[in-house]
C-alpha cells in the first residue's frame, strides 16, 4: 500500500439525514417531528423524497460504494405509535434504488427528528421514549432487514441531548441540565434496546454513531504533546468526559466514567440509570461510527460560568484559536482525526470503526464553468491524509463517509451552510456537481489520494486564460484606468470563470480597496516586549490569512508621525492597527480624523474614541493581590514599573482596589525600567524599608524574576518567608526556582480580537473596545 492509498475493500461514500434533505413533510401520512415544530426555515429542503432517483444516480456516477441515510421516524410512525405503511414504502423504494445502483445502504434510525407526539409525552428525558425507539427499530428492521447491510441506531447522542435539552439551540429547545443528562442516558439505552430488537430480527451489522472531538488547550492545537498545568489538565479531562467519554465508556466498556458520575449526579441525580441499563447499552456492536469535525479548545478560567451545552463546566473557558476555520467558524485541525482514532484504538476494546461524517462548510462561488470549491477539497484531502496515517498506525477504520452529498437544511443554521459535494439551487432544485464531487470520485476510483493537489487559481492562471500578461491582470485587479475596456472585460471574464473571486486580489477588484493594513508600532519599548511582539505576529498572520497585506511602520519621531498620517490620508492603506505610545500623544486622534478605520492594541494614555483591545490588567492585579491575602500574606509590597506605562498604572490600580477592600495598606517601589536588574533593585528597597514584608507583587514577570534574585541574596526563602507573584506569564515564569505564580494574559485572543475588530470596522460596522480577561496561574512562589 503506497502512502496515499487505502486498504483494499475500504468503503467510500456519503452520509445524509432525513430532515435535512427529504422535504415533503406532510406527504403520504408523515407526522410532525420536533424539528418541524422548532425550525423556522422552509421545510422542502432538497425534495429528496421525490428526487431520490436522481440523487441515487448522482452517487452512482460518483462511484460511491455506500450511502448512509436516516429514516424519518415520523414517516414510519407518524405519532410515534401506529405504523404508516406508506412511509415505510419510501425507504423500500430508496433501498431498492440503491441496490440497483450497486450502492450499499447503511440505515441510520435516529438523526434527531423525534416524533412531536413523543416529545409531548416527555421526550428523551422520559425513559419510555427509549422503549418506543426500540419498537420503531423493530418495525423498520422487519421491513428493510433483508436488504440493509448495516444499521446505525442513534446519531450523535451528545448533540441530541445537550443541544436539544441543555442549551436549547436545537429542537426541542429545552434548557435544563437535568433533562440533558437524562436524555443522554436514554439515548444510549435506546441504542441498546434498538440493537437488541434489530438483532432479534436478524440484522447483520449494528452500530452507533458518536461525535468525537479531541479536547485540548489553545497551545496544544499546534503542539498536541504540550504539557499542561494542573488546572488546564483538569479542564481538558472534564470536557472530555462530558463530550466524549460519556458515550464511549458506556457503549464500549459498560460503565460511566468515574469522574463524570458526580457531575451527572449533581445535575440530575442518578436514579434514571437503572440496574442492567449499562449491560444493554454495552452489548457488542459490529461497528462504531465516528463523526469528526473539529477539536474542542478549552482552558481553566476560574470565574467562567458553565456553558449550558456542557453542564458542569464551571471555571472552563471555551477558546477561539488562531487557526484556519471553515465558514461555520470551526477550526480546521486534520491531525485531530489521527489523534482521536489512535486514542480510541488504544483505550477501548478493539472494534471496527467507520468515519460516518466528516466535511466542511465553505462559501461556494458558482461561476460560469463550475463551482471550484478548492477549500472543501483541501479540507477532505487533509483529513484523508490524517486518516490514512491512523490506519497505518493500526486504527481499524473500514470506511469514510463525507458529510454530505447535497447542500441542505443545516438545522438551526438553515440553508446558508454549504456542506455538500453537490450544489443545490433551492429555487429550482437543480443539482450541480462541485469540483469536490469529481475530485472525490477520483479518490474513490484510485482508492486513495493523488500525489498532486489541486491548486487555487493564481494570477498566472487568470493571465493565461485571458491571454494577457500578469501585469495586465494586476492592473485590472487594481482598478487602473490604463486598460482598454475589451481587455478589462476579458480579464474579468477569466476571473469569473476560474472562480478567482475569493482571493485577495480579486476582492480588491470588487471593493477597490488596497487590501493593505498599516501596522504602526509607536515606540520600540512596547514593540520590543516579547508578548506584544507575539500579538503583532499573530495578528499579522491572521490578517494575511484574510487576504490582507501588512505594512509595518515605526512611529518613533515627529517626522515619522507626519509621514504615517500622510500615507494614511493618501488612502494607501484600508485600515490601521496602532500600538499607542506610553505617553500622551495625538497620533491616534490624527489618524482617526483621516476617516480610515483604526484600532489600537492596548489602551491609550489619553482617553480616545478609537476602539482598542486590551487585557484586564486591573482585574488581574486584583486577583493576584486577593490570592496573596487569602494565603495569609498581610504585608504585600508592589514593584511598579515606570509609571508612564498605562499597563503599569492599571495593574497598580487593581492592586490598590484589592488592598482597600481588605483594609490593607499599599507598600510601593517604582522600578526605573522593566528589566530584571530594576526589579531586583526595587525589591531590595522594599525589603530594606519593610522588614516584615511577606509578599511581593511585581508589575511584570521580568521584575518578579529580579525580585526572586534579591530575595535569595537577602536570605529570604520563597515562598516560606516571602511570596512573589509576577504578571504576564512569559515562558521564563514557569522555569524559575521556585516557579513563579503569575497572571496570564491571553496573547492569541488579543490578536484574534484585534483582527476581528479591524475587519468589522472595514465592513463599516459599529465597534466598541474589547477588554479580555486575564487569569491567575498559581505556582510554587506563593
Ligand atoms: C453533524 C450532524 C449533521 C450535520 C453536520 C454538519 O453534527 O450529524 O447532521 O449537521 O454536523
Amino acid at each position: 500500500m503506497s502512502t496515499a492509498s487505502f486498504p483494499q475493500g475500504f468503503v467510500w461514500g456519503v452520509s445524509t439525514s432525513a430532515f435535512q434533505i427529504e422535504g415533503a413533510t406532510s406527504a403520504d401520512g408523515r407526522g410532525p417531528s420536533i424539528w418541524d415544530t422548532f425550525s423556522s426555515d422552509r421545510a422542502e429542503a432538497c425534495d429528496h423524497y421525490h428526487r431520490y432517483p436522481e440523487d441515487v444516480r448522482l452517487m452512482k456516477d460518483l462511484e460511491m460504494a455506500a450511502y448512509r441515510f436516516s429514516v424519518s421516524w415520523t414517516r414510519v410512525l407518524p405519532d410515534g405509535g401506529k405504523v404508516n405503511p406508506a412511509g415505510l414504502d419510501f425507504y423500500d423504494r430508496l433501498v431498492d434504488e440503491l441496490l440497483a445502483a450497486g450502492i450499499t445502504p447503511y440505515a441510520n434510525l435516529y438523526h434527531w427528528d423525534l416524533p412531536q407526539a413523543l416529545e409531548d409525552a416527555g421526550g428523551w428525558p422520559s425513559r419510555e421514549t427509549a422503549h418506543r425507539f426500540a419498537d420503531y427499530a423493530a418495525v423498520v428492521g422487519e421491513r428493510l432487514g433483508d436488504r440493509v447491510d448495516t444499521w446505525f441506531t442513534v446519531n450523535e447522542p451528545w448533540v441530541a441531548a445537550f443541544l436539544g435539552y441543555g442549551s436549547g439551540i436545537h429542537a426541542p429547545g429545552r434548557k435544563s441540565a437535568a433533562d440533558a443528562f437524562t436524555s443522554a442516558h436514554h439515548l444510549l439505552l435506546a441504542h441498546g434496546l434498538a440493537a437488541e430488537a434489530l438483532r432479534a430480527g436478524g440484522a447483520a451489522k449494528i452500530g452507533a454513531v458518536v461525535n468525537i472531538s479531541p479536547v485540548m488547550t489553545p497551545a496544544q492545537v499546534s503542539d498536541f504533546d504540550r504539557p499542561l498545568s494542573e488546572e488546564d489538565a483538569e479542564a481538558v479531562a472534564r470536557i472530555d468526559a462530558l463530550a466524549n467519554r460519556q458515550f464511549l465508556d458506556p457503549l464500549l466498556r459498560g460503565e460511566y466514567p468515574a469522574d463524570l458520575l458526580p457531575v451527572i449526579e449533581r445535575a440530575a441525580g442518578l436514579d434514571h440509570i437503572h440496574d442492567g441499563d449499562l449491560a444493554v447499552i454495552a452489548r457488542p456492536m459490529d461497528v462504531l461510527g465516528i463523526n469528526y469535525y473539529a477539536p474542542l479548545v478549552v482552558q481553566a478560567q476560574p470565574s467562567e460560568p458553565a456553558d449550558p451545552a456542557f453542564p458542569g463546566s464551571e471555571g472552563i473557558l471555551f477558546c477561539t484559536v488562531p487557526t484556519a476555520v471553515t465558514a461555520m467558524g470551526w477550526p480546521i485541525v486534520p491531525n485531530c482525526l489521527s489523534l482521536l482514532l489512535g486514542r480510541i484504538s488504544r483505550e477501548y476494546p478493539a472494534i471496527d470503526l467507520m468515519i460516518t461524517e466528516n466535511g466542511a462548510d465553505f462559501v461556494d462561488v458558482v461561476t460560469g464553468d463550475g463551482i471550484h470549491d478548492v477549500d472543501r477539497i483541501n479540507f477532505i484531502e487533509e483529513h484523508l491524509r490524517a486518516l490514512r496515517a491512523a490506519i497505518a498506525d493500526g486504527a481499524r477504520v473500514r470506511g469514510y463517509l463525507v458529510w454530505t452529498l447535497l447542500d441542505n437544511l443545516e438545522w438551526s443554521d438553515g440553508y446558508q451552510r454549504k456542506f455538500g459535494l453537490v450544489h443545490v439551487d433551492f429555487a429550482t432544485q437543480r443539482r450541480r456537481l462541485k469540483d469536490s464531487a469529481l475530485w472525490y470520485r477520483d479518490v474513490i476510483r484510485r482508492n486513495g489520494l493523488a500525489d498532486t493537489r489541486p491548486k487555487r487559481p493564481t494570477l498566472e492562471t487568470v493571465a493565461a486564460r485571458a491571454r494577457v500578461s500578469r501585469a495586465t491582470v494586476s492592473r485590472v485587479v487594481n482598478g487602473e484606468a490604463s486598460v482598454s475596456p475589451e481587455v478589462r472585460t476579458a480579464v474579468l471574464q477569466a476571473v469569473q470563470e476560474l472562480g478567482y473571486v475569493p482571493n485577495a486580489a480579486a476582492r480588491s477588484l470588487v471593493t477597490r480597496r488596497t487590501n493593505t493594513i498599516a501596522l504602526v508600532l509607536s515606540v520600540p519599548r512596547n514593540g520590543g516586549d516579547p508578548l506584544t511582539a507575539a500579538v503583532v505576529q499573530y495578528v499579522t498572520s491572521m490578517l494575511e490569512g484574510a487576504g490582507k497585506h501588512i505594512t509595518l511602520m515605526l512611529a518613533d519621531t515627529a517626522e515619522s508621525h507626519r509621514r504615517i498620517v500622510q500615507h494614511v490620508e493618501a488612502r494607501l492603506v484600508d485600515g490601521v492597527i496602532l500600538l499607542p505610545p506610553d505617553r500622551a500623544d495625538t497620533l491616534a486622534e490624527r489618524l482617526s480624523r483621516t476617516g480610515v478605520p483604526i484600532v489600537l492594541l492596548g489602551k491609550p494614555a489619553v482617553a480616545s474614541l478609537v476602539p482598542y483591545v486590551d487585557v484586564d490588567n486591573a482585574g488581574g492585579a486584583a486577583a493576584a493581590t486577593e490570592h496573596l491575602l487569602a494565603r495569609g500574606r498581610g504585608r504585600i509590597g508592589m514593584i511598579c514599573g515606570p509609571m508612564d506605562l498605562v499597563t503599569v498604572q492599571d495593574r497598580l490600580a487593581g492592586h490598590r482596589t484589592a488592598l482597600r477592600r481588605a483594609g490593607a495598606q499599599p507598600l510601593l517601589a517604582v522600578a526605573a525600567d522593566l528589566d530584571r536588574a530594576a526589579g531586583a533593585a526595587a525589591a531590595r528597597q522594599l525589603l530594606g524599608d519593610n522588614p516584615s514584608l511577606d509578599a511581593v507583587l511585581a508589575a511584570t514577570d521580568q521584575l518578579a524574576i529580579g525580585a526572586l534574585r534579591a530575595a535569595r541574596e537577602a536570605g529570604r526563602r520563597v515562598p516560606a518567608d516571602l511570596a512573589i507573584v509576577g504578571f504576564d506569564d512569559i515562558d521564563a515564569a514557569s522555569a524559575t526556582t521556585p516557579a513563579l505564580t503569575t497572571v496570564r494574559v491571553p496573547v492569541a485572543d488579543q490578536a484574534l480580537a484585534l483582527a476581528r475588530l479591524l475587519l468589522s470596522r472595514l465592513e463599516g460596522r459599529h465597534t466598541t473596545s474589547v477588554v479580555l480577561p486575564t487569569r491567575l496561574v498559581v505556582r510554587e512562589s506563593s
